[in-house]
């Protein structure tokens, strides 16, 4: 028994306790397989944000039992975060090959639960910590690229929404704990630091520290090394002129703010209860552009939300028209059992939906090429992640705006290096540039 696999779904949370969870398996001796077939253990890290995650789950699941009865690979599976928390018992009950299910507060119990499952004992564990949120040091895969998670849970109840149920109250973690791995982060190596958090805004909020999130973006920001600072998601209700001050205040941080709007309809955002009009949104961001103009905003989206009329949907589509985001996510409204508008009629059609998301998705992709022309000749700052996937003779980095760009070089250039590239094409969501 010595070879492990996470498969993980869903948001950059679930990326970052992935890594605890492999840095905890290091820690018992055992070593990253190729794949899940040639895994002794197997943990599904999961998703229950959408349907369609969930039940990526259940099929999963369903293919490591058939994996494990034909080849006895893997021996232990263990089923981690959103999905676990939620229905753990169940998955449990109704898959005999699972052999854990430790829920999003859980994972110092990993160890724990691996011990007993190699004796043959099946076990759970699905309490919320809601008093507490610390991390303990764990081994980093150390990339140029890398993320903190600074709170856990969300306390907005948005009526979609499944967070609040899965991951609890808002809770902070200490700012001299992120200070600590942020910095041993850049020490060995990391360049660019990205703040993890359902509504970074709220940082600090409702415990007794006086550190909020502008004040914590600014010490990570003065951290001797840190190239480039990131951070997701700020919630538009919580989004503040001192935040956007820190922001214009510190070279490195990157002045992209994921911002997500999910609805251009003031009656959806309200059913929805997210706390603003779209007016109130397009002020906030008016108010930050004209004290910042070099920020950017990305977002996300919901569409079918029950009872979106047309003219809802065109209210949509305005909002991004004027907007005009870097990027944006958006999605097909999915009912989750247990939210609030779970009580509302699903009622927009499921050929409506798939219509409004295409022709939201074909605004965008027509904004996004009107940005990148308008890039072409420009000369960004492009922070080196590696060698483009496409070209081994060129290297590949981000913009401060997140863009990709690949690049040849007559010069050695090093991964997580920052240098200026003249961009001279687009190809598909690409920019093509040559090294200043
Ligand atoms: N259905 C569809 N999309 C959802 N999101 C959250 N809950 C749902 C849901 N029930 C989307 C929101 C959120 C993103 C992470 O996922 O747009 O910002
Ligand atoms: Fe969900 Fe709303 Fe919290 Fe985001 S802010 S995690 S959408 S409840």
């Amino acid at each position: 028994m010595n070879s492990y696999f996470v498969q993980t779904f869903g948001c950059q949370m679930n990326e970052y306790d992935s890594e605890r969870i492999a840095a905890t398996l290091e820690e018992r001796g055992l070593f990253p397989a190729d794949g899940y077939k040639t895994a002794d253990i197997v943990i599904l890290n999961t998703c229950s944000v959408r349907e369609s995650p969930q039940n990526k789950v259940s099929s999963y699941i369903g293919m490591l039992g058939k994996l494990h009865s034909k080849s006895g690979k893997p021996s232990i599976i263990g089923v981690m975060g959103c999905v676990a928390q939620q229905v753990g018992a169940q998955l449990l009950r109704k898959y005999p090959q699972v052999d854990f299910a430790l829920g999003t507060d859980n994972l110092p119990m990993l160890d724990y639960a691996l011990t007993r499952a190699l004796s043959g004992e099946r076990t759970s564990s699905l309490d919320v910590d809601a008093t507490s949120f610390n991390v303990a040091p764990f081994k980093r895969r150390i990339n140029v690229s890398v993320s903190i998670s600074i709170m856990k849970g969300c306390n907005n109840f948005c009526s979609y929404c499944i967070v609040p149920y899965t991951r609890g109250r808002e809770i902070s973690r200490n700012v001299g704990e992120i200070l600590a791995e942020a910095k041993a982060l850049v020490h060995n190596g990391a360049k660019e630091i990205t703040l993890l958090g359902q509504n970074v805004n709220s940082y600090g909020a409702g415990s007794s520290s006086s550190v909020d999130f502008p004040a914590l973006l600014g010490q990570v920001a003065q951290i001797e090394g840190v190239v480039r600072l990131r951070f997701v998601t700020s919630h538009p209700k919580d989004f503040s002129e001192k935040l956007v001050h820190t922001i214009a205040g510190h070279d490195n941080i990157c002045p992209l703010v994921h911002l997500p709007l999910q609805s251009g309809s003031d009656s959806v955002l309200k059913r929805m209860n997210r706390g603003y009009t779209w007016n109130q949104y397009l002020d906030k961001v008016q108010t930050a552009l004209e004290f910042f103009p070099k920020l950017r905003f990305a977002s996300d989206f919901i569409v079918g939300f029950p009872s979106e009329t047309d003219e809802d949907f065109e209210a949509t589509l305005a909002a991004v028209e004027q907007m005009k985001y870097e990027s944006i996510f958006a999605f097909k409204y999915s009912s989750r059992p247990g939210t609030k508008a779970n009580e509302l009629d699903d009622n927009v059609p499921a050929s409506v939906k798939s219509e409004r998301l295409a022709r939201l998705l074909k605004l965008q992709d027509s904004i996004a090429s009107e940005r990148y022309s308008a890039l072409l000749g420009v000369c960004a700052k492009v922070l080196v992640e590696g060698v483009s996937k496409q070209d081994v003779s060129t290297m590949s980095g981000r913009t401060i705006y997140g863009r990709i760009v690949n690049f040849e070089t007559t010069r050695a250039v090093n991964v997580g290096e920052e240098v200026e590239v003249v961009l001279t094409e687009v190809k598909k969501n690409t920019l093509f540039g040559r090294l200043k």
